[in-house]
């Protein structure tokens, strides 16, 4: 087909109408910076974020490959199409009514509406019939059942299009088909009408039921629930999977929800349809819900894109059984909120009822305080878990206990674990001070073991134990001949929650820490033993470990290139301690998944999705090292002398 030359009209139509960040973020994953956006440049191989999309310019730059333009532009690129393409395709889908300088092009256009277009126009007039049934005398029941049961005003039943699928096995087949001749095939493809298992025909699929149309972002309806007006079951039925409808894509009413969930810079993720209309209608309006389903990653991060803080609140049921619920449903959110990528909140109502239940004995301002004072997640968890529980009986305190290190040990920033075991250790020992030192000393080991240490060298590959000793070396070399180093490096080692892993470096670390505790002052940090005094007493215990010990002599003295690291402490302790512990997770990783291949089909879910949230955690802490690692070259090599040197170490870690 010729391209066609596009009417001016159309065009501006279409630049009017086309949301930058839509048509980007279905390419890039976006996120708030501000008030522009950014992500990976799908236009050359991004390692860190340089591209950026400005919603109030509507404009994208890369500040890596210089790449920049408009919308059209990006599609263009990105689709490798050509101008009038890309606009005759956005005009398809804001079914702009497209305009060529030909009119008789202008029919042939019209003609080639594709599958998605034809799908979108029955799903609009299917809502419009089901609409307009619950008006007559058949939808009666249903209409009553709104606006009594659940005590909808007649705003909200048109905002949220609410309608009635009469009754009959073909009453929206004779409607769309014989009526308005659309095909079979696209109807059936709608997911409105299924075909007969026996003999030829279809029969609707939605019958006697209270209709609830789903819209995706551009408000167009792509699928809808259906509720049973009586016990009939189930309760809920949904549109199958189609073309247009992925019930794990979508959320119900982030159309309505999400220029409120920016302004709150929070959103909030209810059950069901009906808990949705309830807050909305109550003027709560930062609320969606899943569509029966545990939450998606990919749901997770529509929301993510409006809220800049990253805040989502859950508010499921909280009966035993929503707790349960509400854990199984928090699905991917998981790893994302133990990552710190989003700050989940759970909010439980009083007496286990649901938001569409509450508001109707409470006001919205109650609910509004509730909203305010959810607890994280992880604080959730934890009072989860010690609910009921009495401490002072030494199986349900040890279970508790059991419980929490589990939790804890799936947190992979250290520091938050820190925070962390504290706050259980003071929960566990009910406000006995010394009982909190002693609790939390055994949390630590014990989340710690749950970390799995993994010294053993199964999960190293070749070149890591080089590496290893060489890192281990410059950390221990530092300690024994610079005492003021030496609470720096003990806080790195704490703080990334590492070991040495070379028997004859674990070693000598086990007598350094002896020897300094034996230490009359006791306090290492105030009065550090000289180094000439930490080495000669090493020296004295070594009559006892001759074969092990003798390897570690050579960390005694001091040769030419060793002493230059004295000159750059603080530099090599972290670019050695980052070293060992990107090994380690590198280790964990490879056992983890190693774990998880071997497991068969009768493993629990449980036990899958454990290694599943193990492996990729790990796998993000190695990110997050290499980022570290990399800001810590660009600003320390401004500083050093011996850039060439220091680049030199630096290809020694691994990428
Ligand atoms: P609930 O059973 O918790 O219902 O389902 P609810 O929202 O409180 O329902 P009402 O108030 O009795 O009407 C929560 C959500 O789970 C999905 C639906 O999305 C529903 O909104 N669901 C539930 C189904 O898909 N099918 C079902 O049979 C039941
Ligand atoms: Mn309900």
């Amino acid at each position: 087909m010729d391209i066609p030359r596009l009417h001016p009209d159309t065009i501006d139509a279409v630049k009017q109408r086309v949301d930058i960040v839509d048509v980007i973020s279905e390419h890039v994953v976006l996120r708030k910076r501000g008030k522009d956006f950014t992500g990976l440049c799908p236009f050359h191989d991004d390692k860190s974020p340089s591209f950026s999309v400005s919603p109030s310019k509507q404009f994208y730059y890369c500040f890596s490959c210089g790449a920049g333009g408009n919308a059209i532009k990006f599609l263009m690129e990105i689709g490798k199409q050509s101008f009038s393409d890309v606009v005759l395709d956005l005009a398809r889908r804001y079914q702009i009514p497209v305009q060529t300088l030909e009119p008789e092009q202008r029919q042939e256009l019209q003609r080639q509406l594709s599958l998605r277009e034809q799908l979108y126009e029955v799903l609009a007039l299917t809502a419009k019939f089901f609409e307009h049934a619950l008006r007559q005398s058949d939808g009666q029941a249903a209409l009553d059942y709104l606006r009594q049961q659940r005590q909808l005003s007649e705003a909200t039943i048109q905002q949220f299009q609410l309608g009635y699928a009469p009754g009959g096995w073909q009453t929206l087949y004779g409607y769309l088909v014989e009526q308005k001749r659309y095909p079979v095939e696209l109807v059936e493809k709608a997911g409105l009408i299924v075909p007969r298992s026996e003999g030829k025909g279809y029969y609707d699929r939605f019958r006697d039921r209270l209709m609830i149309p789903i819209h995706d972002l551009q408000g167009r309806v792509i699928g809808f629930g259906g509720r049973a007006l009586g016990d009939e079951q189930p309760k809920y039925l949904n549109s199958p999977e189609t073309e247009l409808f992925d019930k794990s894509k979508t959320l119900f009413a982030l159309d309505k929800a999400r220029a409120a969930i920016a302004k709150h810079d929070k959103a909030v993720v209810v059950e069901g349809y009906f808990d949705v209309i309830a807050l909305h209608a109550a003027g709560i309006t930062q609320v969606v819900a899943a569509l029966g389903t545990a939450l998606s990653a990919v749901q997770v991060r529509q929301l993510l894109r409006y809220t800049e803080s990253k805040q989502i609140v859950l508010n499921f049921d909280a009966d035993a059984a929503g707790t349960k619920a509400a854990e199984r449903a928090i699905g991917e959110v998981a790893e994302l909120a133990y990552q710190g990528e989003v700050q989940l909140r759970v909010l439980n109502l009083p007496q286990g009822k649901d938001p569409d239940e509450f508001l109707k004995t409470h006001t919205a301002e109650e609910y509004q305080t509730l909203l305010q004072s959810a607890p994280l997640w992880l604080d959730w968890q934890i009072q989860q878990r010690l609910l009921g529980v009495d401490l002072n009986q030494a199986d349900q305190f040890h279970q508790s206990t059991q419980d929490i290190v589990k939790l804890l040990g799936q947190l992979p920033n250290a520091t938050l674990r820190t925070h962390y075991i504290h706050r259980c250790a003071e929960l566990l020992s009910q406000g006995d001070a010394r009982l909190t030192l002693r609790i939390e000393d055994d949390l630590r080991t014990q989340v710690r073991g749950q970390r799995w240490h993994g010294r053993s060298q199964k999960w190293q590959r070749p070149g890591d134990r080089t590496l290893l000793e060489e890192s281990e070396a410059q950390l221990l070399r530092l300690y024994l001949h610079l005492p003021e180093y030496r609470s720096l490096i003990r806080e790195s080692l704490e703080h990334r929650d590492l070991d040495f892993s070379l028997a004859h470096h674990r070693l000598l670390w086990q007598l350094i820490l002896q020897l300094e505790s034996a230490e009359p002052q006791a306090s290492p940090n105030a009065h550090p033993l000289a180094a000439t005094d930490l080495i000669s007493r090493l020296y004295d215990r070594g009559e006892e470990f001759p074969d092990q010990l003798q390897q570690a002599y050579a960390l005694f003295q001091l040769d030419e290139k060793t002493q230059r690291d004295l000159l750059r402490a603080p530099l090599v302790i972290r670019a050695a301690t980052a070293c060992m512990e990107r090994i380690m997770c590198e280790k964990r990783c490879r056992h983890f998944l190693s774990l998880w291949e071997k497991l068969d089909h009768s493993a629990s879910a449980e036990l899958r999705q454990y290694y599943q949230q193990q492996i990729y955690a790990e796998k993000q802490r190695i990110a997050e090292l290499d980022r570290e690692q990399r800001q810590v070259t660009f600003h320390d090599l401004a500083q050093l002398p011996w850039v060439g040197e220091f680049q030199a170490a630096l290809e020694q870690i691994p990428q």
